[in-house]
């Protein structure tokens, strides 16, 4: 196993797109008339060639499509890429986005190296954002779109290249510093995003809980504002956590929960605490209430909450927000065994509180809950747990939306508004004390199934018996951790919550 996936960088140079070489120049073009003077002016090196496409009805511009031209030596790029933006007045910061990944995407297609994102004033006035947000956006649009995971993929002319060179240019130069800030974060949190989908895409064979331990200690070695300490199997039976215990017993390999601290300079005891938990079952059979078999490979994805947290803790460390955040994840492999914990079991919680086994496929919220626990414990004034839970979320609302659960307006404010900023979406659903009756047991405090309806918020009501004073939201990306690839992304993880999670801090650091 390799280190060959696409090196990604971006870049920002002050200039006119047509006097710069590349292999690929991609132009932003709206569908509504009047074209933009760029696009004019590039119509007419290219002897009306955009307007030919445009009127043979090849190109019309919308959001998502894209056109390619060659450039036959008439400007100095060998290929001019048209990227649909739709209406103007409609273009926002996911266009943008999707607009940057495409253009990278179709350079990976093409074995592209170098790709040229031309900025017009039409964006700059059409966008609701300052330069540096743009920048932001472009450059994490841009990792997102050259990513593919290759890495077990031998023949090498399937492989996608190794490096790719983004280049966003811009003809003006009181933009351009601006620009060039809003790139260095993108580029933080845009390649912890792929870094977190090269975890998420790796099979059960690779990642379990121990070498997922393994790659969180080696993320914090190379971030020095990041610690990470590992509890074994060994102390999480001193510490009595009988819910990760119980899930990772039918597993070769045992269960761990990994911490990750990241501490901003100068912190005092009244530094605000955060929470993020991510669920990481490495590998979901379903243990004794195992799965179909049909589609079981995919739950290899159900690590992708912990993978989440590992992504934005990454960035987190690497953005240095005025916040202490704790980084919890739960991990165990949940399979079938003579070591399994079985259905009828009773589990005993890190919160004391008992568990009724009722099916050991519920598996998530039992690792889960020890980890809130614990997170309340170092002192976590909100917590926010992530996880692929339920496949009745992914009934309820879909693949391209996680579900929200909270008992906070707060929180769910304030994570709606970071849904807003990185276009990674969230759905409010209850979870409120009707959902909780419903997870009471007649033999132990809780039973870990609820009815047959409704399977999300029983979820995150079970979730929400385990904290005590602190704000604590669910968010259910069981939808879009498994099949959150839209057409035209590259297959697998797309790597969600990373974006989401590292704004949720970022922007409570700011408040
Ligand atoms: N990992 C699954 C949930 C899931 C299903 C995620 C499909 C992504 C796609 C979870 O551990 C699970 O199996 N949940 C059960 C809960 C049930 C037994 C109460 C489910 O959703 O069926
Ligand atoms: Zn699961
Ligand atoms: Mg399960």
């Amino acid at each position: 196993m390799g280190k060959s996936l696409t090196q990604i960088s971006v870049k920002v140079q002050k200039g006119d797109c047509w006097v710069l070489a590349g292999d690929l120049l991609a132009v932003g073009v709206f569908s509504d008339s009047p074209a933009n003077s760029l696009v004019k002016m590039l119509n007419k090196k290219l002897n009306s060639g955009i307007e030919k496409v445009k009127k043979l009805g090849d190109f019309e511009a919308k959001p998502g499509s894209s056109c390619l031209l060659y450039s036959d030596g008439k400007i100095k790029a060998s290929r001019v890429l048209l990227v649909g933006l739709g209406k103007r007045k409609d273009l926002n910061s996911e266009t943008l986005r999707k607009g940057a990944s495409l253009a990278t995407s179709k350079a990976v297609e093409l074995k592209a190296r170098s790709v040229l994102l031309s900025l017009h004033t039409d964006i700059s006035a059409s966008v609701k954002l300052d330069a540096m947000q743009v920048g932001q956006i472009l450059a994490e649009g841009a990792c997102f779109g050259a990513y593919r995971y290759d890495e077990f993929i031998t023949d090498k002319n399937s492989k996608s290249p190794a490096r790719i060179k983004a280049v966003i240019t811009d003809r003006h130069a009181n933009t351009v510093s601006q620009l060039r800030k809003g790139v260095s974060v993108g580029m933080i949190t845009g390649l912890a995003q792929n870094d977190a989908r090269t975890v998420a895409n790796r099979p059960g064979s690779v990642i379990n809980p121990v070498t997922l331990a393994a790659e969180a200690k080696k993320l914090a070695r190379s971030i020095p504002s990041l610690r990470c300490t590992v509890l074994d199997d060994k102390q999480l039976k001193t510490k009595k956590m009988g819910g990760i215990l119980a899930v990772g017993q039918g597993s070769a390999t045992p269960p761990r929960l990994i911490v990750l601290q990241y501490t901003p300079a100068g912190a005092t005891k009244n530094t605000p605490t955060i929470g993020l938990v991510g669920k990481a079952v490495t590998f979901d059979s379903g243990g004794i209430s195992l799965k179909p078999g049909a589609g079981m490979y995919d739950m290899k994805f159900d690590k992708s909450g912990g993978i989440a947290v590992l992504g934005a803790m990454n960035a987190v460390s690497q953005l240095k927000p005025k916040c202490t955040v704790y980084g919890l994840i739960p991990a165990a492999e949940n399979m079938p065994g003579t070591g399994s914990y079985r259905p009828g079991d009773i589990v005993t919680t890190f919160s004391g509180k008992t568990v009724e086994i009722q099916n050991t496929d519920a598996e998530g919220r039992m690792i889960l809950c020890d980890a809130i626990t614990y997170a309340e414990k170092l002192g976590c004034h909100s917590i926010v747990d992530i996880a692929t839970l339920t496949g009745a979320c992914v009934v309820a609302i879909g693949q391209k939306r996680a579900g929200l659960m909270s008992n906070d307006i707060k929180l769910i404010d304030r994570l709606k508004e970071a849904s807003n900023n990185t276009g990674e979406r969230l759905w409010h659903l209850p979870c409120d004390d009707e959902f909780v009756e419903e997870m009471k047991s007649k033999i132990a405090d809780l039973k870990n199934v609820g009815g047959k309806w409704g399977g999300a918020c029983t979820a995150a009501a079970f979730l929400s018996q385990f904290t005590e004073k602190a704000r604590w939201a669910h968010i259910d990306m069981a939808g879009v951790g498994v099949w959150g690839a839209n057409p035209g992304d590259a297959p697998g993880s797309i790597g969600f919550g990373v974006r989401l999670l590292t704004a949720f801090v970022m922007n409570h650091s700011k408040k």
